[in-house]
């Protein structure tokens, strides 16, 4: 099995994608907004900053992702490949990746750039809701995505949230920083020539099974 990265805007799909993966594949996913998103539940300085950050929209200090990446792809269940969602999201991130994978004899794997419109990505953030007990994610405004009932989940019947980032005014700061900072290093996997592009606008199964075969066809 390889490594794989998903590169996309918000609310494209990777973090539903990544966990189709897991389930197809039996690897780790590596979801660096949910990392923090722990981190920002604590009450510290650290968790404070975070919190604040990711609500704004905007990357959280270069510093603080580099040891939380490093040390969870040295731990044992990241041996036989995993699926890195989140990381790198910046040049200067891509660069410092590199250098760590490097160190730790991993390969980059495949890239894969999930490609979403930014009408399609506000639909998707403002109707995600997200299950606070099993974390299953639904959608509000997709009726094959919706809760059966209102508020609760479909699978264990925890109570639904909505992110603090999951508004209109978030978003724009989030796509604006995906655009500045996040763009320029798809050239980067270009030019290493482990990228491929996927249609993110299609159904999830449909995003799915290309993402299935770019992995298997990198396998031959
Ligand atoms: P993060 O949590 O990574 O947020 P994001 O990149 O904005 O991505 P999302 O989690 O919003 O979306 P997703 O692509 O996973 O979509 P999903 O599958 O849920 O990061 C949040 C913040 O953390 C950042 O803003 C930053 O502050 C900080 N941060 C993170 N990493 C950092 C780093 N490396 N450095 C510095 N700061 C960092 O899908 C979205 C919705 O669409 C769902 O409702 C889903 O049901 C629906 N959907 C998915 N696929 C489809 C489909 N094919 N068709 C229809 N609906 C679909």
């Amino acid at each position: 099995m390889k490594n794989i990265m998903l590169i996309a805007p918000p609310a494209a799909g990777k973090g539903t994608q990544a966990e189709m993966v897991v389930k197809k594949y039996g690897i780790p996913h590596i979801s660096v907004g949910d990392i923090l998103r722990e981190i920002s539940k604590e009450d510290s300085e650290l968790g404070n900053y975070v919190l604040e950050t990711m609500t704004s929209g905007k990357l959280v200090k270069d510093e603080i992702t580099y040891q939380l990446i490093e040390n969870r792809l040295q731990q044992e269940d990241c041996k036989n490949g995993f699926i890195i969602d989140g990381f790198p999201r910046n040049i200067e991130q891509a660069l410092k990746y590199d250098e760590i994978l490097q160190k730790i004899n991993q390969p980059i794997g495949n890239v894969i750039l999930i490609d979403v419109d930014p009408k399609t990505l506000e639909k998707r953030i403002t109707g995600r809701r997200i299950c606070e007990d099993c974390h299953a994610i639904f959608n509000i405004n997709d009726k094959n995505q919706a809760p059966q009932v209102e508020s609760f989940c479909d699978y264990c019947g925890g109570h639904l949230y909505q992110r603090s980032d999951d508004n209109i005014e978030a978003f724009q700061n989030r796509y604006q920083t995906y655009l500045e900072k996040t763009a320029p290093i798809i050239k980067h996997y270009e030019d290493m020539g482990v990228l491929v592009s996927v249609d993110g606008t299609q159904s999830m199964e449909e995003v799915f099974q290309d993402i299935v075969h770019i992995i298997q066809g990198s396998e031959k």
